[in-house]
């Protein structure tokens, strides 16, 4: 039988391929601007037919309906990653959190942790020989297909194809459903005064010939405004944004330099505008993988002068990280900054940064403070942290003691906050500060 005929046969509307979950089942869903809108809504549709069905997931960009107050008769949702759509559900106690590196997700499904029933994705149309890209969402959620025993597709005329391990054949796929929606768009954020002053502090840091992973948000896109005269820089990062394309254009971003994957951006998910999908559409110079190759640490220490850029809630004056709850609320989760943090820091000449404003909450909190709030997660320890970086400068932490740790994040809190924090430092370390 040709693809075609097999694509043919598998054609099924979204309520016919959601009604093949059964209760107890485990559904992992494609996540970020890759989540299978159409099956999502069909999947809510259909409650009354399921009970106890476990929906797992990274970045909820949707409307997060199974997740809602009442849906706790017919749905299980368990976040690895917990977003806006999520948020109130894992703190009600209505939903669950699991915690876990980005890069070992694939672990948990394939290695028999959580078994995967049933795989929902988003994929682009099929090409001529029958395979359809993950598009702006490879991550997890190739691996999730690769051993779910149901794989149901929503496949998307606008989702672009990414080159890469980015491929699922038609035949792997057990049904079919077609859509034509435009993929999530999210604008590009506003870029402060404060963001600003953070940018430039760390593309001070940032040499030419280096490989950047980058997060999402201001301060990341404020780091790619102050590149503009750098030379060869290359990515390699869990997810791309718009601002990538602006250097690619100008000339900035080449990958020339790069000592794995030489001449392509390496990345796991993308989001961002129309531009940055049409950027990626079948453009040999981005190629996605797994997630369990893009962030596993051992690949990205294979970059030299690897520099990660990621941001956190609270420092402490040890230098611990909270960068995924507010006290004991669970606001995000780890996703990949330990496993980058750690490849950057393994890589020859490579750097890792934590770059945050220095306050929060409208600038009534600082973000740095004597301890974590209680119950508060630490996500980075003390002695994965290389560089913190606020407005009012660059802290380096590798190499230096608890003393020498906390001078350096304190001469860089916001000045309201450092008298409060001078005090603690010498009742702490009885001595003078
Ligand atoms: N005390 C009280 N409130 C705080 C706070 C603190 N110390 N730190 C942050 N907040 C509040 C902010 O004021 C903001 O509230 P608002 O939404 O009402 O304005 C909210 O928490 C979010 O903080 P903000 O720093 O603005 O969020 P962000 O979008 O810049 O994301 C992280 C920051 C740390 C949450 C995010 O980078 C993250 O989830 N990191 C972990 C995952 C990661 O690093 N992945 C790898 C890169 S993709």
């Amino acid at each position: 039988m040709s693809w075609k005929d097999i694509y043919e046969n598998k054609l099924v509307t979204a309520k016919e391929a959601v009604s093949k979950i059964g209760s107890n089942s485990r559904v992992v869903v494609g996540h970020a601007v890759g989540e299978p809108s159409e099956l999502i809504d069909a999947l809510v549709e259909n409650k009354e037919n399921y009970e106890n069905v476990e929906i797992v997931h990274m970045v909820a960009m949707g409307k997060g309906e199974y997740a809602k107050e009442g849906m706790e008769k017919y749905f299980k949702h368990n976040s690895i990653f917990v977003g806006a759509s999520t948020r109130d559900a894992v703190n009600s106690g209505r939903g669950d959190y699991t915690p876990c590196f980005f890069y070992e997700v694939p672990k948990l499904f394939k290695d028999g942790y959580m078994p995967v029933d049933v795989a929902l994705i988003q994929v682009s149309k099929p090409d001529e020989h029958g395979y359809c890209s993950f598009g702006v969402s490879n991550d997890y959620t190739k691996p999730a297909a690769e051993c779910a025993k149901l794989v149901i597709a929503e496949v998307n005329e606008n989702m672009p194809r990414t080159m890469g391990d980015s491929f699922i054949h038609v035949s792997d796929i057990d049904c079919i459903v077609e859509a034509s929606h435009q993929i999530i768009e999210l604008k590009p954020p506003k870029i402060g005064e404060v963001e600003k002053a953070i940018g430039k502090h760390c593309a001070s840091l940032i040499e030419d010939g280096s490989t950047l992973q980058l997060g999402i948000g201001a301060i990341p896109d404020a780091v790619l405004l102050f590149l503009k005269d750098k030379k060869d820089l290359g990515i390699h990062s869990e997810m791309i944004s718009d601002g990538v394309v602006e250097l690619v254009e100008a000339g900035v971003i080449t990958n020339n330099k790069k000592t794995l994957h030489p001449g392509k951006i390496v990345v796991t998910f993308l989001m961002g505008t129309k531009r940055l999908y049409d950027f990626v559409n079948d453009n040999p110079m981005v190629e996605t993988y797994p997630v369990s190759y893009v962030n596993d640490p051992t690949i990205i220490m294979k970059n030299y002068k690897m520099v990660s850029v990621n941001s956190c809630v609270q420092v402490d004056l040890m230098g611990q990280i909270c960068s995924e709850s507010i006290g004991m609320k669970q606001i995000s989760g780890v996703g990949g900054q330990i496993d980058f943090i750690r490849g950057a820091s393994m890589a020859k000449d490579g750097k890792s940064i934590i770059a945050i404003p220095s306050t929060a909450a409208k600038g009534k909190v600082s973000r740095i403070v004597p301890l974590l709030d209680e119950g508060a997660a630490v996500t980075t320890s003390r002695n994965d942290v290389d560089y913190v970086i606020t407005e009012y400068g660059i802290a380096g932490l590798k190499g230096k003691t608890l003393k020498q740790r906390a001078k350096e994040l304190i001469n860089i809190a916001h000045p309201d906050f450092r008298e409060g924090l001078i005090k603690e430092y010498e009742n702490r370390f009885k001595c003078k500060f």
